[in-house]
């Protein structure tokens, strides 16, 4: 009879017993189709000798205790949290001050990362989608950058309209960002299980009353590339699940414009959402007091809107969930 063997591990505060199976009198498996009598009876028996071992050691060394320590320590540990604050519009140059829109947004940059290193701790995750920087070139945004590199945490981010720094490269990009930081364009990301997929968007209307002299075509095609970008988005995440051998885990969509129109509660993108298997779908762009119909939130089918431009959110990390 070759030797069995019974070891104890633990992770995130979870004890397995893996049990290797002896070799008995050339066999090693339970199946037997013969001698109903004696084989489960000798398996058993040199299974069961190093279970034995096992329990009897560790119960020595407290391993099997209930709360033995280096689990209660690890069971004490909170889980990851994603959260959001879009449209950061920073400007460290200090060519674009944003207090012209209103004292609230003053030293907006400065309250936002108080809160931002008060409440995000290094493994989280934080979506800002879009709208990241007034710079109007890849160089001029190294300040900015440099502002977001010193915040804890992962960040995603989608493009903005205002975000005219954006590089179309994947070497310059890479260039840019900080560690940790991912620009998803056509792209997607999947950290610690959970999957990041996302598009800039577009108005569903043309905005008259500021000057968009933009036809129906104009807007149809706009959103027609919006919606063929996300899809791109969503593709790129299956491929990389596939690629991984991972199942579709939980699943979570940027948009930097309303991914609804105003009063409404579905738009061309939701059944692309719903069906990628999101569960929220986190958006910007909104800013001011008199938003009215135009700040789509709520849950429908399964999928949660919600806006997190900073002045909607007091300039403060949202919580969207742990995992
Ligand atoms: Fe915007
Ligand atoms: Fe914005």
């Amino acid at each position: 009879m070759e030797p069995g063997g019974a070891t104890l591990t633990r992770t995130h505060g979870v004890r397995f017993v893996t049990v290797t199976m002896p070799r008995v009198q050339g066999d090693t498996r339970w199946d037997a189709h013969g001698g109903l009598t004696n084989n489960p009876n000798e398996h058993a028996r040199t299974v069961g000798q190093p279970i034995a071992a096992l329990i009897t050691d560790g119960g020595e060394q407290g391993a099997l205790s209930p709360l033995a320590p280096p689990c209660a320590a690890l069971d004490s540990r909170p889980m990851p949290a994603i959260w959001a604050l879009s449209d950061l519009h920073l400007s460290t140059s200090g060519a674009k001050p944003m207090d012209v829109f209103g004292d609230h947004w003053g030293n907006h940059a400065g309250r936002m990362a108080e809160s931002w290193d008060r409440l995000v701790a290094d493994d989280d995750i934080v979506l800002t989608p879009g709208d990241f920087s007034w710079a109007s070139k890849p160089a001029e945004a190294a300040g900015d950058f440099a502002w977001l590199g010193a915040r804890p945490g992962h960040k995603i981010m989608v493009k903005g309209n205002h975000d005219y720094w954006w590089t179309g490269t994947h070497k310059r990009m890479a260039e840019l960002l900080p560690p940790r930081t991912y620009a998803l364009k056509k792209t997607a990301v999947s950290i610690h299980g959970v999957g990041f997929f996302g598009v800039r968007g577009g108005d569903f209307a043309a905005l008259t009353r500021y000057g968009d002299t933009r036809t129906a075509e104009d807007i149809e095609a706009w959103l027609a590339r919006e919606e063929h970008e996300l899809k791109l988005s969503i593709a790129a995440l299956d491929q990389a699940d596939a690629a991984a051998g991972r199942a579709r885990g939980q699943r979570i969509c940027l948009f930097h414009y309303p991914p609804i129109p105003p009063g409404r509660t579905v738009s061309r993108f939701t059944p692309i959402i719903e069906a990628a298997g999101a569960s929220f779908c986190i958006y910007g762009h909104l800013h001011g007091q008199e938003l009215g119909p135009a700040k789509v939130e709520g849950t429908w089918n399964g999928v949660t809107y919600r806006c997190t431009s900073c002045d909607q959110v007091d300039f403060t990390p949202t919580l969207i969930c742990r995992i």
